[in-house]
């Protein structure tokens, strides 16, 4: 791959574009085009075909989404389908008109239905019903991927879908609102340590099984894909292992170092008992993620408190 190419990453200042931006910087990449969702806003149609036809990236990377856990989709259904699916409409309708020659388009596992078998395999897709909470996200995601997929199939451009499994690192939401599962986990222990500490009370029962990737695994993933020729328009990413929600508590726990109680709510919804992604697929490709859980919960809880006061608080 020409490390001269015009690499868009839309979405450069989230978790996910941020370290595929710092990943790509780091092997020579250096014709990335970025810009804030204040400088560029991906929802208006004529502004990103104008940004295309002005800037003609070689490659897209599609990073941008309005991203939340399970209380903001519950919420705000309407944004978490309607702003998804007009950030990468326009994205993947203006690329297919300026010729891009690869379009990367993350989504994430909740693409797959509620009750699937497990480990999730690619081909589970569109199988049965969705889980109700974040069936607009996933929705929206859905429609990405087929758009991908529909491209490929008539045109033959190089579109892929990447679906990570969930992911955490620098950069994360750590906003207790809209936050994903471990970096909630990270400022309960470190604020409950903080104050002598305290129990730290959290959702459930601790059963239910989960994956994690360390998110620069995953832009390791992002970059094997924009260097190879993927031969299908989907694939996993994930580590391929899981484990209860009471064992990652705990693993937070011992590397924040709080010493009080763990409560569990049960008045809480678990969700879904089990989800693990069929990562086989690209296993077989060549790729294979690299961070451990505890290291990589250590890396971002060093990044968390280098930067306190300066994380995200997520406006909806
Ligand atoms: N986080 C996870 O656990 C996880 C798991 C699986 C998959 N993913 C996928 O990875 C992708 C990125 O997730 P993330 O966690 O990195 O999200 P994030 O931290 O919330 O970042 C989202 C990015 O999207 C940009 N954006 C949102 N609305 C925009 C708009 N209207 N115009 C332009 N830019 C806009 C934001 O730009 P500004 O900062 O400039 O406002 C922000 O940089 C998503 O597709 C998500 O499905 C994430």
């Amino acid at each position: 791959m020409d490390k001269q190419r015009k690499i868009f990453i839309a979405g450069h200042r989230g978790m996910v574009g941020e370290a595929i931006k710092r990943t790509l910087q780091q092997k020579g990449y250096s014709n990335l085009l970025l810009k804030k969702s204040s400088e560029l806003d991906l929802r208006d149609q004529r502004t990103v075909y104008t940004f295309f036809e002005k800037e003609e990236p070689q490659v897209v990377i599609d990073a941008a989404a309005r991203v939340g856990g399970i209380l903001a989709n519950n919420d705000y259904p309407y944004p978490f389908l309607m702003e998804n699916m007009q950030i990468q409409n326009n994205l993947i309708e203006a690329s297919l008109r300026q010729d891009v020659d690869k379009f990367i388009f993350l989504g994430s596992s909740c693409i797959y239905p509620k009750l699937a078998p497990q480990p999730l395999k690619e081909e589970y897709l569109l199988t049965d019903s969705l889980e109700p909470t974040n069936e607009w996200y996933a929705l929206a995601k859905i429609t990405g991927v087929k758009a991908c997929q529909a491209i490929r199939k008539q045109f033959g451009n190089d579109y892929v879908s990447l679906m990570p499994t969930n992911l955490y690192g620098a950069n994360d939401n750590f906003d207790l609102q809209t936050s994903h599962v471990l970096p909630a986990m990270i400022r309960k222990f470190h604020e409950a340590k903080e104050n002598g500490h305290v129990p730290v009370t959290l959702w459930g029962s601790g059963t239910p099984m989960r994956e994690f990737l360390y998110v620069d695994d995953l832009a390791e993933a992002v970059v094997f894909t924009l260097e190879n020729t993927l031969p299908e328009y989907l694939y996993n990413v994930g580590t391929g292992e899981d484990l209860t929600i009471k064992q990652l508590a705990e693993t937070i726990q011992a590397v924040v170092g709080h010493q009080g109680e763990i409560v569990w709510d049960r008045s809480k919804p678990d969700g879904t008992p089990r989800k693990l992604m069929d990562i086989s697929k690209m296993h077989a490709l060549g790729w294979k993620h690299q961070i451990k859980l505890k290291d990589g919960i250590e890396h971002t809880y060093k990044w968390f408190l280098e930067n306190q006061g300066n994380y995200k608080e997520v406006k909806l």
